[in-house]
């Protein structure tokens, strides 16, 4: 990416055989008129069906027009607000099972203990206390498909996700049975993702189907645990790298929430008193988006900035580019949480979730997430870097990720 905005600027044109073309945006001004676009000329669910066969046709991510707008507002509640603050406990609760067992004195892959925390809070987020023997199954079946799109060429995923088909039908099979269950079960005040989709009812009084449901909880499922685990995993690294930041979001965590070996779970007024914390994810965000791009296919011809786009053709407003622009951010290379210290951040300046009708459903929540893990794991343990460790970004999965799982020591004392 760095090599195409050098030689050719702020628009480009990338060409990867099977898919249309795919124009590049790292303009501000360009980005802004892609998001607040008409999203009926600028279609994101199109554009993304590439991954139609792995998250199944009734996703979210595949929708386009009135049906995205009736279903976003489906699953929007339970990840925002007073529910999602529900699950701050079970988070925490989660987040100190795994630090438990963490090893003492040798080096260890964190970013594969992230993962196994951000997995365990959104099955339980998903589908509340639910038979253990059912969910280990489905957790199986997930950490099996995750795998397979676990490779380091970026064009594999896509033709990975054709190998899927045999754990995807599992998959889905798990999830359609779970589904049934509980539509069976007495309605009474649900709290779970899943039991909230299955009561939600549109303006016309419809709710979903079990198609829809099964999609969509695969999507959230999926959506909603690699990206957050990764994100978590370079935080990790950059405050270890950071010993000043690491020390700052150390005390902030220690001052609002109690010092000892085991405080208690942050409640949610705490956390959103961890300003420190919340800069040093979105600056982790800015440095190491993982999803360096988000993309809209255009339903006619149009004109983006300068550029004249067929019909088609992708917009790709580049996260990763436009997050290290020497113009907007100074010295865009290191890790400084103090620039969000305070700030009005720009939506088309920084913009790690994507931007308008688009923008991550679970935004809020990833964050809200993020805050509480770290603060558990910066209160808990004093995590060094592994000695001799050279950093290299990989891909896992969809996502850029820190290469050999992010090795690091949790010193004996
Ligand atoms: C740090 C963690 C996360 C990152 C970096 C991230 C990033 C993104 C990005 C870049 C998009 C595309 C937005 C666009 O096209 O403009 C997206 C969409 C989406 N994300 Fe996230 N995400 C994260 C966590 C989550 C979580 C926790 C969930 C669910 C619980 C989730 C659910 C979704 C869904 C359903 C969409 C599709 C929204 C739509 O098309 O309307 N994400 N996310």
């Amino acid at each position: 990416m760095h090599a195409c905005a050098n030689r050719y600027g702020d628009t480009f044109t990338v060409r990867l055989s099977g898919l249309s073309p795919m124009v590049f945006f790292t303009d501000p001004e360009a980005i802004r008129q892609i998001f607040t676009g008409d999203p009926d000329r600028f279609q994101a669910g199109r554009a993304n069906r590439v991954f139609e066969v792995f998250f199944g046709p009734n996703s979210l991510l595949f929708l386009d027009g009135a049906r995205r707008r009736r279903e976003r507002r489906l699953l929007m509640p339970p990840f925002h607000g007073r529910r999602m603050r529900l699950y701050g406990e079970i988070i925490s609760e989660i987040a100190d099972r795994s630090i438990d067992t963490w090893p003492v004195g040798r080096p260890f892959p964190v970013h594969a203990r992230l993962q196994d925390i951000t997995l365990e809070v959104i099955l339980r987020v998903v589908f509340g206390v639910a038979d253990e023997a059912r969910l280990f199954r489905l957790r199986m079946a997930l950490v099996e498909a995750l795998a397979l799109m676990d490779v380091g060429n970026p064009l594999r995923p896509i033709r990975a996700l054709w190998r899927l088909g045999p754990v995807r039908r599992r998959i889905r099979e798990l999830l359609h049975n779970e589904v049934r269950r509980r539509r069976a079960e007495e309605t009474g005040e649900r709290t779970d993702v899943l039991g909230m989709l299955i009561d939600a009812r549109d303006e016309d009084g419809l709710s979903m189907s079990d198609e829809e449901v099964r999609d969509e909880v695969f999507t959230l499922l999926v959506a909603g645990h690699e990206t957050t685990a990764t994100s978590l995993a370079w935080a990790i690294h950059n405050l270890l790298k950071s010993p000043g930041a690491l020390e700052a979001a150390r005390s902030e965590v220690m001052s609002v929430i109690g010092n000892g070996p085991c405080p208690p779970p942050p409640d949610a007024e705490q956390i959103g008193r961890l300003v420190y914390l919340d800069a040093v994810i979105k600056e982790t965000a800015r440095l190491h988006p993982v999803v360096p791009i988000v993309v809209r296919q255009l339903a006619m011809d149009d004109t983006v900035g300068s550029a004249r786009l067929p019909a088609g053709s992708i917009a790709a407003p580049c996260i990763y580019l436009v997050h290290r622009r020497p113009d907007l951010w100074p010295e865009p290379n290191s890790f400084d949480p103090d620039r969000f210290l305070g700030e009005r951040t720009d939506p088309y300046r920084f913009f790690p979730f994507g931007g308008g009708v688009r923008f991550c459903l679970g935004a809020a929540f990833a964050t809200f997430e993020m805050k509480i893990v770290l603060a558990r794991i910066l209160s808990r343990v004093k995590l060094q870097p592994s000695f001799g460790y050279s950093l290299r970004v990989v891909r896992r999965g969809l996502a850029l990720a820190p290469s050999s799982g992010l090795p690091v020591v949790r010193p004996a004392r």
